[in-house]
């Protein structure tokens, strides 16, 4: 069996592809064929990126400025894709913020809602906005955190956000098959922008009791993302995968 990952003619759209685990997720996406809108809320951001991943793979990308907390802002990030390329094929829900607070009483309303919008609201608005206009065989792809299933005091909002996103990939794999699958990449811990302040040098040393005993390399999320979107997975929907070294395989 030969197994080749053409992606060729597919469009993908990549949430919080200007940076971090989305830029690679862009970069793996274009290196394969496909034509990808890299959105961020800067379009200098977005722009910038979209630039050297066409000049690195020589695949149209494009850069979208959108704000996926914004409920308008999603439909419009959808028509931008329709505009530029006439069709999509795979839709990374991946941008996410994990807002820090001092204890869980000193929550503001605002930092509640701010991370449930961009996290779970934007997801969920996407999909049903994108999912009509998706090509058959299509697939959407949320990026979840095994916070979702071990939260702490320190980051329950975004936690429970993130469980969200878990929990509506089930029903959106229901409403939308066959037609499109739907599956979740539940991340670990990755060296990003995001993650600079959480793993500090005494949770790297942590880390040396995890099952691969390290934080993930961004481009490590790829062939998850790869394998989701792609006819390597024509059987997958629904799921929830953890990518995460092996973090919550242990007790
Ligand atoms: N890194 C980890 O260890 C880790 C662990 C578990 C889960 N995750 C999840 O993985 C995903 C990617 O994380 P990352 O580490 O790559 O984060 P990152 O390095 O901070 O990048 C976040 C990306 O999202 C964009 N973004 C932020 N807010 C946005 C908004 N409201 N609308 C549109 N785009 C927005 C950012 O660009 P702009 O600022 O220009 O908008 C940037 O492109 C997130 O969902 C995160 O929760 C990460």
């Amino acid at each position: 069996m030969t197994v080749a990952i053409d992606l060729g003619g597919k469009v993908a759209v990549i949430t919080g592809g200007s940076r971090g685990l989305g830029r690679e997720m862009a970069q793996a996406y274009a290196a394969a064929g496909a034509h990808v809108v890299v959105a961020s809320r800067k379009q200098d951001a977005c722009d910038a990126a979209a630039a050297e991943i066409t000049e690195s793979t020589g695949v149209k990308a494009v850069g979208v400025a959108a704000h996926v907390g914004d409920w308008d802002g999603c439909s419009q990030l959808v028509d931008a894709t329709i505009d530029a390329f006439g069709k999509i094929d795979v839709l990374i829900n991946n941008a996410g913020i994990a807002p820090a607070y001092d204890s869980i009483e000193s929550v503001t309303e605002a930092l509640f809602d701010k991370t449930f919008d961009v996290n779970l609201k934007g997801p969920f608005r996407l999909a049903s906005v994108a999912a009509p206009r998706m090509e058959e065989g299509g697939a959407i792809i949320n990026v979840s955190s095994i916070a979702s299933v071990r939260p702490k005091e320190s980051d329950l909002v975004y936690a429970a956000a993130k469980a969200g996103l878990n929990t509506i990939t089930k029903a959106l794999a229901q409403a939308y098959g066959p037609r499109l699958r739907v599956n979740t990449i539940m991340a670990g811990p990755f060296l990003t922008e995001i993650s600079e302040a959480w793993y500090t040098d005494a949770w790297r040393e942590r880390a040396r009791s995890f099952p691969l005993g390290r934080a993930g390399r961004p481009d490590e999320i790829s062939g998850t993302a790869l394998y989701f979107g792609s006819d390597l997975s024509t059987f997958t929907t629904g799921t929830v995968l953890a990518v995460d070294g092996g973090r919550t395989a242990m007790s």
